[in-house]
């Protein structure tokens, strides 16, 4: 084993109730009394998802927040879907694992489908800044890694996740590739990799985005099978396995 080696809107950020943003304008009002300013369109694209997103966390609670609190303290994990590490640093300081698996290809996708996605250009445009922020991630999690807590992981978690034992995990969070297929195979590959007892959990449950439903779909179909029993299906979904 190699050891060291989204989010949706709902709706677009032009002409929503929350931003009202058109075309050619140089600053941009909310509703809240915020202004989005910003040369480019797609600049202001981009600070009203960022205003969107802090916006649904003040209103709908910090659905992220709960679900670090039911997972167990001192416990094995893994984030598939790292990107910046943001939600593995929150993982490490609430959760405060024995071992954290943080399993990413930081590869830019340059198939047909993935434009929208920010591995595949809404946000990165070429592999030099994925191999970037792969080295970031490293940078961040030095200290981790040095102890042993955190390991690194490149490469599709499909693949990555068969090199692991089985029921190995305490618990398993998935937020990586969201079209159906690649969520239905984490789910399959990992669900052998949890502990019984132990939680399968993601995100992006009951979003649409640029995978058009794929994590709902997967998640769906996979709880109608017997390996794993819904705990809750909210946008953070847990399923726990029996
Ligand atoms: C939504 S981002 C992850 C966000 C991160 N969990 C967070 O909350 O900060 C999706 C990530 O999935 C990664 N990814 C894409 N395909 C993947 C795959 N087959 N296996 C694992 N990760 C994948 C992308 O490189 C990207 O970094």
């Amino acid at each position: 084993m190699q050891v060291r080696a989204e989010r949706p809107l709902g709706q677009g950020a032009k002409g929503n109730v929350y931003g009202g943003l058109s075309k050619g304008d140089s600053s941009v009002s909310t509703c809240l009394g915020h202004s989005l300013p910003g040369p480019g369109r797609a600049a202001r694209r981009l600070r009203a998802r960022r205003f969107l997103r802090r916006f649904r966390k003040v209103f709908a609670g910090d659905e992220r927040g709960d679900l670090l609190n039911l997972l167990p303290k001192g416990s094995v994990g893994a984030e598939i879907g790292v990107w910046r590490g943001d939600f593995s640093s929150r993982l490490l300081s609430v959760v405060r694992p024995a071992r954290l698996h943080l399993v990413d290809p930081w590869k830019f996708e340059t198939s047909s489908g993935y434009e929208r996605s920010r591995y595949g250009g809404a946000v990165v445009k070429n592999q030099a800044e994925m191999d970037a922020i792969y080295e970031t991630v490293l940078r961040r999690f030095a200290q981790e890694a040095e102890t042993g807590v955190v390991l690194v992981h490149r490469g599709p978690s499909a693949q990555i996740g068969m090199r692991f034992d089985d029921a190995y995990f305490d618990w398993v969070y998935i937020d990586g590739n969201h079209l159906y297929e690649y969520v239905k195979r984490d789910l399959e590959v990992f669900a052998t990799k949890v502990k019984p007892g132990g939680l399968l959990t993601g995100d992006d449950y009951g979003v649409r985005g640029w995978w058009e439903h794929g994590v709902t779909r997967a998640v769906d179909e996979f709880v109608t099978g017997s390996a794993c029993e819904p705990v809750r299906l909210r946008r953070q979904f847990v399923l726990r396995k029996v």
